[in-house]
This record gives structure tokens, C-alpha cells and sequence, in this order.
């Protein structure tokens, strides 16, 4: 079988790479690498030192079948769809989107280009198959954040909600009620929407994966051969939450909360990100017409509560600052996670103690650690 990789070369792509090519798929990633260039023009490098893609895609020839081709999917729908008709994908995995909340609320250039590359990557990739006739099972990787985050219909389900319509008293079954936060999730939102028409007029597979915030970084692939290393982001556009206050912890950095901490939200672990994208792939919707959703999520947990299990162990200072996003200041959340549960999924939890791991890494490479861009510069 194989599996093209859209946005293979990042943080949740790269493992999710290694994990389907161990697995035996035929792996091509597609990327244009403007992870790595946003990096190194906003912020920081990943604290681990990843590799070029070139010396990541030798190492991993001994994992298993796995390329890599340079593209830009949003800009350059010509080349896409050259690799599109060579490579004949049974699966397409996409990642290939500007991911951060706070980028992209930075200002105007970042607002239009989030919005630009995503949902124009999005939109290609659908009318390019639509165009060739090929009809892979798409996987989408799109965020929790799209329903907001509140428990007004109770635990959240999986991407439909069961509802009685006041004015006639049917039962219905209609899509979540989508509520972003910031114009990131406002694009998953949208990417929702596009896949939804493309399934419908044409008949396309799609799973869309409503993930919880990553943590961690390594997983048993990529901690197995140095040149496998996964990136490690820490700073304040970039670095997930939990990540972020490990590393805090780690380097006496008073941990940054904002407001009580009282945000409640959905984690995954990175091992498990792999995992379920593989799950995911294996288990195309029956149904074409509508898009199957997944909420790939393990637990849920307020920030305040990660930080105070970080001050437990590791006696680091909690430091409450005015909180410069506009959300509320504590929410309750409850979310189903039935469906990948079904298919065999069984989530590395916090109380698995992973986060030592987290910290063995930080404290190895924190010799490159920059602390001036540990603060976030976005405020909404
Ligand atoms: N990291 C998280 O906590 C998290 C949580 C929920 C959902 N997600 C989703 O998972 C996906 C991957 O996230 P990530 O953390 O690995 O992000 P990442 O930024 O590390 O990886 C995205 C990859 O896509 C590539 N890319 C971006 N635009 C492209 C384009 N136009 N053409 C080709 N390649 C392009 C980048 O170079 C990068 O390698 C994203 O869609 C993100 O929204 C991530």
C-alpha cells in the first residue's frame, strides 16, 4: 500500500512517517520545508537538532520504503499534481498546513498567509484528485479546537451532534457547531467544510482527526537512531503547552500560565499521534458522502493542573500572567474519544510518566536553548 505524507517533515508528520513505513507502507512525504524556515526567521530552531531531510529520509531507509519529494501544495499545484499521477497513493495523510494558533494571530501577513496555505493546500489537494479520478482515503489532520471549548451539548461527540428541531420536532443529525479561536482553527474549520462538499459531490473517503494538543517528542522509531531525532519546539508560537512548561520547569524558568490556568484541554501524546494516524488510514469511512471524524485525543486537563504536577515533581515556580489571549478563563470539557478507542486505541496517559522522558531530552540539548523566545509575542 501506499501512503503519500503531506507535511512529513514536522513535528507529528515525521514520526507518523516512520510509524507507517515500519509498518509496511510504500511512504513518499511531500513537503516544502517552511516549517524549518519559519523557525529560523520568527524564533528558534527545535531544541533537538533534527536532521536535513536528506540525512533523516538515508537513516530511515532502514525503518523501511520511505522518500521524499519538495513541493509546496498550495503554491505550486502543478508539481503536486505531477506527484499525484506518478505516485498513485492508496492513502493520503495530510499535515501539510501552517499549525499555530498564536502565528497565526501575529498580524496581517501571518493572518493571510495561514489562511492562504492552508485552505488553498487543502483545496488542491481535493480538486487535483477530483481532476486525476483517483480516489484515495484522505486523512485530514484538523484540531480540537473547532468546536470550541465548551461542554454547552455535553461531552463532545465526534464531528455530528444528535439534535430534536424545536419547529418540527425531528431528529436530526447535523455537524458540530464550529467555534475557532483563532484564525488557525478557523482554517480547520473551513478545511472541514471544503472536505464535506468534496465527499458529498464526489464521493471521496475522508477522515477528518480532530487532534488534541501534541506533547512529548520522541517515540520508539524516531529515539532509536539520532538522525531519526524529532523536533522539539519550546517557544512561544510554537511550543505546546505542555512541552513548553517542561521545558520551564527544566531550566528555572518560572512556568508562564495565563490567567488562573483554569483552560481545560485535550493532550495526545506523540507516540500515540502515529499510532492512531495509522488506525485512522486502516479504517476508511464506509460512508462516503459524509467525512468520518475522530477525536484523536487521550485525556484532558486544565493548564493549571499540568503546571502544579510540574511544581510536584520538579519544585519549579508557577507564574500566573494576565492572559493575552481572548477566551475564557476556565472552561469545562468532556470529549469522546469512542471512535479510535473502537479500532483498538489505548492512549499513553500523563500518568504514565512520560514527561521524564520530556525532561531527559530538554536537559541533554539544553545547551541550545535561546530563553528569549520562550515568552509569546501574540496577543488577540
Ligand atoms: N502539534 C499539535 O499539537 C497539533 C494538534 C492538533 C492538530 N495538529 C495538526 O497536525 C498537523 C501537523 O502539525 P505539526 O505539529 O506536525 O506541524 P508542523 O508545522 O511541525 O508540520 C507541518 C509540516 O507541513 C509542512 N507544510 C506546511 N505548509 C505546506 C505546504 N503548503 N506545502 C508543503 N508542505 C507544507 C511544513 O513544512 C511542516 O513540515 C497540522 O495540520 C496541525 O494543524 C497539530
Amino acid at each position: 500500500m501506499k501512503a503519500l505524507v503531506l507535511g512529513g517533515d514536522g513535528f507529528c508528520g515525521w514520526p507518523s512517517s516512520l510509524h507507517l513505513a515500519a509498518n509496511g507502507y510504500e511512504v513518499l512525504i511531500v513537503d516544502n520545508l517552511s516549517r524549518r524556515l519559519i523557525s529560523e526567521k520568527i524564533s528558534t530552531p527545535s531544541l533537538t537538532p533534527i536532521r536535513s531531510i536528506e540525512r533523516r529520509i538515508e537513516a530511515a531507509q532502514k525503518i523501511g520504503n520511505i522518500r521524499f519529494a519538495y513541493c509546496d501544495i498550495a503554491k505550486d499545484p502543478g508539481k503536486f499534481k505531477e506527484i499525484l499521477v506518478n505516485f498513485q497513493a492508496d492513502i493520503v495523510v495530510h499535515f501539510a498546513e501552517q499549525r499555530s494558533a498564536p502565528y497565526s494571530m501575529l498580524g496581517d501577513a501571518e493572518r493571510k498567509y495561514t489562511v492562504d496555505n492552508n485552505i488553498t493546500g487543502t483545496n488542491n489537494l481535493f480538486s487535483t484528485l477530483t481532476e486525476l479520478n483517483q480516489r484515495p482515503h484522505v486523512v485530514h489532520l484538523g484540531t480540537m479546537g473547532v468546536y470550541g471549548y465548551n461542554d454547552a451539548f455535553g461531552e463532545i461527540p465526534e464531528g455530528y451532534l444528535n439534535i430534536t428541531v424545536k419547529q418540527t420536532q425531528k431528529d436530526v443529525t447535523i455537524p458540530y457547531p464550529v467555534n475557532p479561536g483563532s484564525i488557525y482553527h478557523m482554517t480547520k474549520c473551513l478545511d472541514h467544510t471544503i472536505m464535506q462538499f468534496y465527499a458529498k459531490n464526489w464521493g471521496f473517503q475522508i477522515t477528518d482527526l480532530h487532534q488534541g494538543i501534541v506533547w512529548g517528542t520522541d517515540t520508539d522509531i524516531t529515539s532509536t537512531d539520532e538522525d531519526l531525532i524529532n523536533r522539539f519546539d519550546y517557544d512561544g508560537e510554537y511550543g505546546t503547552v505542555l512541552n513548553r512548561l517542561v521545558v520551564q520547569s527544566q531550566v528555572g524558568y518560572p512556568m508562564t500560565v495565563y490567567g488562573t490556568g483554569g483552560q481545560s484541554r485535550a493532550f495526545i501524546h506523540i507516540q500515540d499521534t502515529a499510532r492512531c494516524v495509522l488506525l485512522a488510514a486502516e479504517n476508511p469511512p464506509e460512508e462516503s458522502s459524509r467525512v468520518q471524524v475522530f477525536n484523536q485525543i487521550s485525556e484532558v486537563h486544565t493548564v493549571r493542573h499540568l503546571a502544579q504536577m510540574l511544581h510536584d515533581q520538579t519544585g519549579a515556580e508557577i507564574a500566573y500572567q494576565d492572559n493575552p489571549r481572548r477566551e475564557p478563563a476556565e472552561n469545562n470539557l468532556r470529549v469522546s474519544n469512542a471512535g479510535l478507542c473502537s479500532l483498538g486505541f489505548e492512549p499513553i496517559t500523563l500518568a504514565d510518566n512520560l514527561t521524564k522522558d520530556i525532561l531527559a531530552t530538554v536537559s541533554k540539548y539544553e545547551h541550545r536553548l535561546d530563553r528569549s523566545v520562550i515568552d509569546s509575542r501574540a496577543r488577540w
